[in-house]
Formats: C-alpha cells, sequence, structure tokens
C-alpha cells in the first residue's frame, strides 16, 4: 500500500473574498452583507440576525472593507503560493461584485474581469482555482428588498449568478463549492443567510425555510453546471467535526447522535438528494411546514453533489444532562470542554484525530470523495523586524493533522481530494472581525484597527508547508 498522497493531490490554501479582497465598493461593487458586519461587541449580535445593521456607520470599524487588498494585490499573493507549489487555491466570489445589487439585469463587467484575472494569475502557475461561489455574503439589497434566504426568490437570483460564472469561466475552473458551511445557517444566521429576525417570528421555521432554499439553489447550480460543462466537480460544504459523547452512558451517546445529525441533515440531502427520514420527523415535531414546490423533490434527487467538502477545526463534545455546563468560548458550535484536548488562544480544542474520525464518518455515511477545504490553527503571532514569525505552534497542529489524514487515507482507505488549509494568506477573522487571530504561511502587517502596511513576509511554516507540498506529504518534520 502506497504511503503518501496520490500524485493528483491538490495541496494548497484557502480563503474568502469578505476576509481578504476590500476594495468593498472599488469598480461598481454593491455592499454585501459582510461589509455591514462590524468589528466589536455588536459583531455577534448582528451575525446572528438579533441586530439590524444594514448600513455602515461612522462609529463602527468593519474589517472587511479593506481586509488585506488581495484586490490590488493578487498578483503577489498568488505568486508566493506558487513558490511554496500550490497546486490549488481556494477563494470564494464576491456575489456583490459581480451582481452589485444582487437582481441587477445585467452583471458588472469589471466585478467579472476582476476574476478572470485572478484565475489567469492562478493558471498561469498551474495552480487549480477552487472556487466557492458564496461564502458569507449576500449583496445587502436582497435583504432590504426579499429578506434574503427566507424568500424563493433567492434561487432566482442565485440561478443567475450561477449562469453567468459557469459560462464566463468554464474553462478556467473546474472545482466549485455551492455553499460555504452551509450549516452556518443555523448558529450564524445573518452570517451565513444574511436572516435578521424580527420580535417574535419563529427564528427556527425560518431558518430551515431558508435552508431549504439554498439546498433547491445548491441543486439547481447543479444542474445548470453539468448543462455548461460537463467537467465541472460541484461539491457541497460542511463546518464539520464530530460530537461525541460525554460520557458512555446512553442518553450521551444518543444526543451526540441527535447533534450531528443537525449537520449531516444538509450534507445528506445535496448528497443522497432527498431529505432524510429524521429530519422529516423533527421539522414535524417542532410544527415546521415548509414551502415547497411541487418540482422541489425531483430537482434535489437528480443533482447530487460530486463530492463532500469539508472545514475541520475541532471535534465537539455533548452531554445529554442540562446540568453539565462548561462550554468552551469563542465558538459557535456549543461544545463542553473535553479534558483530553489542548485549546488555542481562542478556545477552540486541538484535536487531530478527530480528522480521521471525521474523515471516516463522512466516507462511511456518503462513500463520495472528500475535499479538506479548511484546517489550521488561529494563533498570535509574534514578527521580527522583518515580518519573521517563529510560528512552530502552527507548524505543529498543521503536522499532526496531515498525519491523522495520512492515516485515513492511507490505513483507512478513504478517498480524499486535497487539503487547503483555512487562511494561507493571513485574513480577518470571520467569527471575531481581528487581525490577529492568524493562520497564514504568509504574515500580513495589519493590526485588528487597521493599522499596518500590508506588507506580506514569509514565516517559518511557509518553508515548512513548501517542503510538505514538495515531498507529497512525506516529510513533515
Ligand atoms: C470557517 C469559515 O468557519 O472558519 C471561515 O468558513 C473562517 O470563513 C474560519 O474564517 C475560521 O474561523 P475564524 O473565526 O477563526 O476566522
Amino acid at each position: 500500500m502506497s504511503k503518501g498522497f496520490s500524485k493528483e493531490f491538490l495541496w494548497g490554501g484557502a480563503t474568502a473574498a469578505n476576509q481578504c479582497e476590500g476594495a468593498y465598493l472599488e469598480d461598481n461593487k454593491g455592499l454585501s452583507t459582510v461589509d455591514v458586519i462590524p468589528k466589536g461587541k455588536d459583531r455577534f449580535p448582528v451575525g446572528l440576525g438579533k441586530m439590524k445593521m444594514l448600513e455602515c456607520d461612522s462609529e463602527h470599524y468593519y474589517p472587511s472593507h479593506e481586509a488585506i487588498d488581495f484586490y490590488h494585490r493578487y498578483k503577489e499573493d498568488i505568486a508566493l503560493f506558487h513558490e511554496m507549489g500550490f497546486k490549488c487555491f481556494r477563494l470564494s466570489l464576491a456575489w456583490s461584485r459581480i451582481f452589485p445589487n444582487g437582481d441587477d439585469e445585467i452583471p458588472n463587467e469589471e466585478g467579472l474581469k476582476f476574476y478572470d484575472a485572478v484565475f489567469d494569475e492562478c493558471l498561469k502557475y498551474g495552480i487549480e482555482p477552487l472556487v466557492t461561489i458564496t461564502h458569507f455574503d449576500v449583496p445587502v439589497n436582497l435583504v432590504k428588498t426579499v429578506g434574503s434566504w427566507r424568500s424563493s426568490k433567492m434561487v432566482e437570483y442565485y440561478e443567475k449568478l450561477c449562469k453567468v460564472i459557469f459560462s464566463r469561466y468554464k474553462n478556467k475552473v473546474k472545482y466549485w463549492l455551492t455553499f460555504n458551511e452551509i450549516n452556518m445557517l443555523l448558529h450564524l444566521p445573518f452570517i451565513g443567510a444574511g436572516l435578521v429576525f424580527e420580535e417574535g417570528e419563529n427564528e427556527e421555521a425560518i431558518k430551515y425555510q431558508a435552508a431549504h432554499h439554498q439546498l433547491i439553489a445548491s441543486a439547481k447550480a447543479t444542474k445548470i453546471a453539468r448543462e455548461i460543462n460537463p467537467n465541472f466537480k460541484i461539491g457541497c460544504m460542511l463546518a464539520a467535526g464530530n460530537n461525541y459523547a460525554n460520557t458512555c452512558a446512553p442518553e450521551d451517546v444518543w444526543r451526540s447522535i441527535e447533534k450531528d445529525r443537525e449537520n449531516y441533515f444538509f450534507i445528506d440531502v445535496q448528497s443522497r438528494g432527498e431529505y432524510p427520514n429524521y429530519a422529516k420527523k423533527m421539522l414535524k415535531r417542532k410544527g415546521i411546514e415548509l414551502q415547497v414546490e411541487d418540482e422541489d423533490a425531483g430537482i434535489l434527487k437528480n443533482n447530487t453533489v460530486d463530492f463532500i467538502s469539508f472545514s475541520y477545526y475541532s471535534s465537539r463534545l455533548t452531554s445529554a444532562n442540562p446540568n453539565i455546563n462548561g462550554n468552551t468560548e469563542g465558538n459557535v458550535f456549543a461544545t463542553l470542554k473535553n479534558p483530553y484536548l489542548k485549546a488555542s488562544e481562542w478556545g477552540w480544542q486541538i484535536d487531530p484525530l478527530g480528522l480521521r474520525i471525521t474523515l471516516n464518518s463522512l466516507y462511511d455515511r456518503y462513500q463520495k470523495p472528500l475535499f479538506i477545504v479548511e484546517n489550521g490553527l488561529g494563533a498570535v503571532d509574534t514578527p521580527d523586524e522583518n515580518g519573521y514569525v517563529e510560528d512552530d505552534y502552527r507548524i505543529e497542529y498543521l503536522r499532526e493533522h496531515i498525519k491523522a489524514m495520512r492515516d485515513a487515507v492511507n490505513v483507512d482507505g478513504v478517498e480524499l481530494m486535497g487539503y487547503t488549509p483555512w487562511g494561507c494568506i493571513d485574513l480577518v477573522s470571520a467569527s471575531t472581525g481581528e487581525m490577529k487571530k492568524r493562520y497564514g504561511f504568509i504574515y500580513v502587517d495589519k493590526d485588528n484597527d487597521g493599522n499596518g502596511t500590508l506588507k506580506r513576509s514569509k514565516k517559518k511554516s511557509f518553508y515548512w508547508y513548501k517542503k510538505v507540498i514538495e515531498s507529497n506529504g512525506m516529510d513533515i518534520e
């Protein structure tokens, strides 16, 4: 049995438009939901959809507006990715760069040209783009006019976006993801789906209705993609991490199964093409009646994804006992503290074996190729005067996760297409809006308040990851 990865294995890194591009209103880009989410104490209530903020004001700082200015520096950044040996670069399109208001008649040519240029730059180096169609962004106009994904109109707008991008980039991009972390909608509904709630609304019903619309949109996108280019590979994307049971009490085990299903629900539909029975029963129990169209069942059934992609940062821990508390901080997926695990400075628990567990669970369940499109350690880096960071802690985290991934492939036989660690260049944190929560191999000189030269410099992990890719995952020391 081979000990390494296949020759085609896609090593690379991942980013998202709103966390790196900046230029938030440049070249006719429209305002997007992520542009109105401030850093600071209001970030969480806005992200939850509890506090309505659909315009920017002068009292808040909005980190997406400049981010790391990838919009103007993509050539330099992609050249650095190439230097590390990237075979793949995951990025997302900003919807409002292409349709500034979401419902425009014609797309914004300047936005389309920008992505042409980015893809050309990748292809020049033989880097395969992996494109997330929407990564936590909705044109703000669609929140104001139709209430975002609570409305079925969104499916039409999304289809229109997909037709435009699939046709335009059909010879440049092969790998597509329809929605980033589709299950995030349940946890941070404004970030995941642009949902803002009014007092007294049934939030759960709205969330599942929005989920239904995204699932239909995802299936329709898959259909359109195959019509435009049968060689496209379409994936779904899950914020993954298995729920462990807090004890071997059967009640705890059962609770962990239920918690896992909250997440699997989305992928069950996208991969198997229908609502699983447990979800139908759950919706019924909660008195939620989804508004569905006659054609929906067929659309879901006939347009399942080619592969399953996911982010993995940590496993989760669950108890059936409501009196047990001690949730970790800073993670939108409420989880108990696992005494066997260390945690990052932001309280995210570190569990490399959990990655092997997740890979096996997903592969056993779906029997489709998997792709790890996010993984990594958010940490505070202290650069020297040249911007060099001795980030052994990051290397250690990634090394252990790569080992686990290697075991899943070589020992367990999981089919894995690639690995794109998150924030391969430092970028804005999605949960906190901070810059100091860094994941990158490349340091970016910018602080939490927006000060800095934006200069890029290579960290120790840059050279380490280059070696990992060169040896196809064999030399990870
Ligand atoms: C995932 C998102 O949830 O985790 C990314 O897809 C995000 O957008 C990443 O940045 C890491 O989370 P954070 O909060 O540390 O940026």
